[in-house]
């Protein structure tokens, strides 16, 4: 990241920062938490959640990012030289090392689960069984790990190598693909008899269904689902030419990012009620329902096949600008090699994602806090250091950065109009500083 390439195109750009947006947030956890969370009254506060934190987090980011073209530490040493604040990038790298160390652990289970669909080990089988394909997969510490292991394998391989354009190239490919697989998976799911049940439960909010934690977890959900709190947009922005609009890029990206979340709780529901399972189900949830919708469709192994291996795609495009968050930092700051800064990011890394991979299975009884340590890794990550993250950003931008700088940036100079500016600094101020610290005091008890 020496040298500072920028995107090609907007276009270029936005696909590139909703590619990282998008994965196994959006179709993994998004469901399983409105599942868990009485559906529709969850993703409303959800959207709630976007509108007045995401978007403007997402651009207190882009600003602090696109106004000095450096990653974080190198921003804010920049924007504020004489005080020390640019020693928050720590606990931005922590927020990112944690989310790669549990994230992995479902790529690694999308990883089997294309194995097993490529061997035709997917199909024929009730949805009870498929519960217990992934309960017995799940059991077995070793095979977790390796999965694990070798999904960071490739992911490391990539970022080493530099070759993020090229997956970029690739994934402006897969991304619209996968997008396409989604509606038709829609279509099919919502022709399901009884699927008007499970459409009802998405978007009819049913508030008694909803409680706090459902409320703090759907904020954690919109800053995962966004990758906020961690650096990793003032790292992209970092490489935005001066001519993006970054009022409307930021609203387009959350809006992407939020249909995409939505289209995979439309594909889910209606299956969950067609075949009489729970939308309760947790983490395992798209794991027990999506090859039961497979099945249903003609084709079913192709379906399978490409899904999985487009949803790998989706994950590796997020967890390699995630990983560059810390590696840039190594290079920039540590003076390190590529290679050099690729391992001392790993290392930590494999030993959180050994340590969630195991708590299915080995650690099982090991609990903090009632949780198991892949519950306890994927709740620090969205719920503490993302949310701290993001507190952190909207202070710094709403407080304490030179107002000219935020005009500068959201009318590119005067070159455009803006008139969110207001809003942005409303939300930045009062909204997101409000919200997040009432979340705390509720979290450790004291309201
Ligand atoms: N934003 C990424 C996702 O949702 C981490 O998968």
């Amino acid at each position: 990241m020496r040298e500072r390439v920028g995107f090609g195109t907007r276009l270029g750009a936005i696909a590139a920062t909703v590619g990282s947006a998008v994965g196994l947030g959006n179709i993994w956890r998004f469901p399983y938490e409105a599942g868990q969370n009485g559906g529709g009254a969850f993703i409303l506060v959800y959207i709630i959640c976007v509108i007045l934190l995401g978007v403007p987090v997402i651009m207190s980011e882009f600003i602090i990012g696109r106004s000095t073209h450096k990653s974080m530490m190198g921003a804010l040493k920049q924007l504020k030289p004489k005080s020390k604040i640019y020693n928050f990038t720590y606990v931005c790298i922590a927020g990112a090392v944690i989310t790669l160390g549990f994230y992995s652990v479902v790529c690694g289970w999308v990883m089997e689960y294309l194995f097993r669909a490529i061997g035709g080990g997917l199909s024929n089988h009730t949805p009870q069984e498929y519960s217990q394909i992934f309960n017995g997969f799940t059991g077995d510490g070793l095979r977790c790990v390796l999965w694990t292991v070798l999904f960071h394998a490739i992911n490391f391989w990539v970022v080493s190598r530099g070759v993020k354009k090229g997956i970029e190239r690739v994934s402006s490919i897969m991304m619209p693909l996968l997008f396409l697989l989604l509606i038709i998976f829609c279509v099919n799911s919502l022709l399901l008899p009884n699927s008007g049940k499970g459409l009802r439960f998405l978007l009819y909010p049913d508030f008694s269904q909803l409680s706090w934690k459902g409320v703090i977890n759907a904020m954690g959900q919109a800053f995962m689902s966004l990758s906020l709190g961690v650096a990793m947009l003032i790292t992209y922005s970092s490489y935005f030419s001066d001519k993006m609009s970054l009022t409307r890029d930021a609203t387009l990206i959350s809006v992407l990012d939020t249909l995409v979340a939505i289209l995979a709780g439309i594909i889910i529901f209606p299956a969950v009620f067609s075949f009489g399972m729970q939308p309760e189900a947790g983490p395992k949830l798209i794991f027990e329902i999506l090859p039961s919708i497979f099945q249903q469709m003609p084709g079913a192994y192709i379906w399978g096949v490409l899904f999985f291996l487009l949803l790998i795609f989706a994950s590796l495009t997020s967890t390699i600008s995630i990983s560059e968050i810390t590696i840039a930092f190594l290079i920039e700051e540590r003076n390190m090699s590529r290679n050099r800064a690729t391992l001392c990011c790993a290392m930590p890394v494999l030993v959180i994602a050994t340590l969630s991979a195991l708590s299915f299975n080995v650690l099982s009884d090991v609990t903090l806090w009632g949780m198991n340590l892949f519950d306890v890794f994927n709740y620090a990550a969205s719920n503490v250091f993302m949310l701290l993250g993001g507190l952190f950003t909207a202070v710094f931008v709403g407080w304490f950065l030179d107002k000219r700088i935020i005009t500068e940036q959201l009318t590119n100079r005067g070159t455009i109009k803006s008139h969110a500016q207001p809003y942005i600094i409303f939300c930045l101020r009062y909204v997101a500083p409000v919200t997040v610290c009432l979340i705390f005091l509720y979290c450790v008890g004291l309201i």
